[in-house]
């Protein structure tokens, strides 16, 4: 993994692709464990959770279904601390157990919006599943269930993660290299 330039911004290597693939792993076998004789409803966030939810699924033992919302709060490196709805839910949550894969918790605006399109739709249970987490710029206080990797308060890009809609398609995670 190089030092990398994405339109203006450079980046430097951060997670390797065998960290993440461990990072996955260890959140599958927990909710492999939770969930046993039930059958999940995972809910991906799109665009960034898009690799992590492949991954994750491919991993799940469980009989399952899936499902996905469409949401979006960042311009270029920062929040605009407003979460837009571009595809919301499609179909009845009430009574099933449904697990939120999420790419990354940053400040928690995109939890509390998905806990508002979700509540009154007499879930089961909701659970919050996220690869990333960025404990210092949190401001929330709903639980997160399942973390793949704590990280400090920096801009990351890659597996699903993008600098305006950049960088997506990487297979691990970098960091903005100031
Ligand atoms: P939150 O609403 O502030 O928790 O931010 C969640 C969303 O912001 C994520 O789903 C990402 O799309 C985006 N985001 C937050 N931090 C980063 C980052 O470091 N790199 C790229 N996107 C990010």
């Amino acid at each position: 993994m190089n030092i990398i330039t994405v339109k203006d911004k450079s980046f430097k290597p951060f997670i390797s692709e065998e960290n993440l693939q461990e990072a996955v792993q260890k959140v599958a076998n927990k909710i492999n464990i939770d969930y046993q004789g039930k059958e999940p409803l995972f809910i991906g966030v799109l665009n960034g959770s898009f690799m992590f939810f492949s991954d994750l699924l491919k991993s799940i033992n469980l009989s399952s279904t899936v499902s996905f919302v469409k949401l979006s709060s960042y311009q270029g490196i920062e929040t605009t601390g407003q979460v837009n709805e571009l595809i919301g839910l499609d179909e009845s949550i009430e009574g099933k157990d449904v697990v939120v894969v999420e790419d990354i918790v940053d400040t928690g605006n995109t939890l509390e919006k998905i806990y508002g399109m979700l509540a009154e739709k007499k879930a089961k249970s909701i659970k919050i599943a996220t690869l990333l987490y960025k404990p210092e710029a949190y401001k929330k206080s709903f639980s997160i269930d399942y973390v793949g990797v704590e990280i400090p308060n920096a801009f990351v890009l890659g597996y699903g993660l993008d600098y305006d809609g950049l960088g997506r398609n990487l297979s691990s995670i970098y960091v903005l290299n100031d």
